[in-house]
């Protein structure tokens, strides 16, 4: 495939790996570009010197490229750009505040920059600021899904009129169906994060893999509001914290990154496509069957919308 996003990318295929907080480190990242995608280290929360390590284990494990994901209200934001460029990094992601405060940073180091967006207000923003390609995230996304509660559906085609940068579609994609889908609305890319927890190449959160296994259309909700909200699927902590009865100051859930997490008393941010995971994969067979999937259901369309003589 070859297009603007994979320009930008240097990658295979059109595909980026959502970064996902402790999860997504220099292992994953190098199992997705290792497969033709474009893999992510997410700097949210790794100090400087563990944010090196894991990108000189992903560069150990991968000589494709690979990204870092950095959160903008982050203290240490512009070093974690600085240090991305200075270890050879050609494309970062940005999510959480306005981009204008590292581009011309980011600009002057040779650095290509994606940045998350969940409206059209936050798309121009970016685009004044200078990015190469916005990321919309839709209320269906696992994690932060944004305040305005816009579907994927809805945005990405508002954000494609709008605005003269490659669109990457986040939130709810999860098979070959939803990257058809996105590719019709007008997007260049898709961003995938839920389906890459249940792989083979996630290190560890075996209750949380199974909690995907087990989920349906109706297992996730939407905690919190405004900016820092959250989707996460629904177990005891989830509901006990919605329930207007609860005090809820008193309910400690626990990080997915305890060692102490379970499937009851753990936040486990997850997408409304949740319920269309079935299997735990290998990183490399979930891409292929994405991308192949995909071409096999544009030359299916291709054949039922085909004018007959
Ligand atoms: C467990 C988890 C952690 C996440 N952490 C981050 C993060 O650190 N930075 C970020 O920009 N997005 C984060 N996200 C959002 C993903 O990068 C991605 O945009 C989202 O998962 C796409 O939607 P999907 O899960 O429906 O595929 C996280 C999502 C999940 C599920």
């Amino acid at each position: 495939v070859q297009n603007r996003v994979t320009d930008i990318l240097g990658t295979q295929y059109p595909l980026v790996q959502g970064a996902m907080r402790q999860i997504t480190l220099g292992e994953m990242a190098a199992a997705v570009s290792n497969s033709g995608g474009f893999g992510q280290i997410a700097s949210s929360m790794l100090p400087l010197g563990r944010l090196r390590a894991e990108i000189k284990r992903a560069q150990r494990l991968t000589d494709r490229p690979f990204g870092v994901n950095v959160p903008l209200h982050r203290p240490n934001a512009v070093e974690s750009v600085e240090m991305a460029a200075d270890l050879g990094i050609h494309a970062i992601t940005t999510s959480g505040g306005n981009p204008v405060k590292i581009m011309d940073k980011a600009k002057r180091l040779g650095l290509k920059v994606l940045h998350k967006v969940s409206n059209t207000e936050m798309g121009l923003k970016a685009q004044t600021a200078g990015v190469d390609g916005v990321i919309a995230t839709g209320y269906e996304a696992g994690g932060h899904g944004g305040k305005d509660h816009i579907t994927t559906l809805c945005l990405v085609p508002q954000l494609v009129d709008m605005l003269n940068l490659p669109v990457i579609a986040a939130g709810g994609i999860c098979d070959a169906r939803g990257v058809a889908a996105a590719f019709a609305l007008g997007a260049q890319g898709v961003e995938i994060g839920t389906r890459f927890i249940a792989s083979t190449d996630c290190p560890g959160l075996d209750y949380y893999k199974k909690a995907l296994l087990d989920a349906r259309d109706t297992s996730t909700t939407y905690l919190g509001h405004g900016a820092m909200n959250l989707r996460v699927l629904k177990n005891q902590a989830v509901l006990r914290l919605m329930d207007p009865e609860e005090k809820t100051q008193h309910i400690r859930p626990v990080d997915y990154t305890s060692p102490q997490g379970d499937a009851e008393t753990t936040l486990m941010p997850a997408g409304m496509n949740a319920g269309l995971i079935r299997k735990i994969m290998p990183i490399r067979d979930i891409v292929e069957e994405l991308m192949l999937g995909c071409r096999k259901i544009s030359l299916e369309l291709e054949a039922i919308f085909m004018e007959k003589d």
